[in-house]
């Protein structure tokens, strides 16, 4: 009943170590995610889980953040950024609305959370962080 557990793997790497080091936390906390829910898919659960899992979020997108302000990537790549913090506040907002299903007791059920909570982080670490990571490589030289 739940999704199958997320791998790392190397495609997934942004060329950024601190950004690396943070969705390698992700990843861990998504399969912890998914194994406790496949234990316990209680609404205190599901409260507990969503909320970790959005706090260590906003701090991950913070860090991201700070990194695109310090390179100069939005007056470098402006569309680019706009697009990368587009899909964060879409993804907060997103885990936002879950946990006020889950406040009301009409909870998200468990197999459709980690199914978006997965496809969301692969599809964003591979399509727009990576585009962050190449540039931040470059500026710093380490490409
Ligand atoms: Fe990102």
């Amino acid at each position: 009943m739940t999704a199958p557990a997320l791998a790392w793997n190397d495609s997934f790497a942004t060329g950024v170590p601190e950004i690396d080091e943070q969705h390698m936390i992700l990843v861990h906390t998504l399969n912890e995610a998914s194994v406790r829910l496949a234990n316990d898919a209680s609404l205190e659960s599901l409260e507990r889980i969503t909320q970790d899992l959005l706090s260590y979020a906003l701090y991950h997108f913070e860090t991201e953040e700070q990194l695109m302000h310090t390179y100069g990537y939005p007056e470098d790549s402006s569309a680019d950024a706009a697009q990368h913090l587009e899909q964060h506040r879409a993804f907060s907002a997103k885990v936002v609305q879950v946990r006020e299903g889950i406040k009301q007791g009409t909870p998200v059920a468990p197999e459709d959370l980690l199914g978006f909570l997965n496809g969301w982080l692969v599809n964003h670490i591979l399509n727009t962080d990576k585009k962050l990571g190449a540039f931040i490589a470059a500026r710093r030289g380490t490409a």
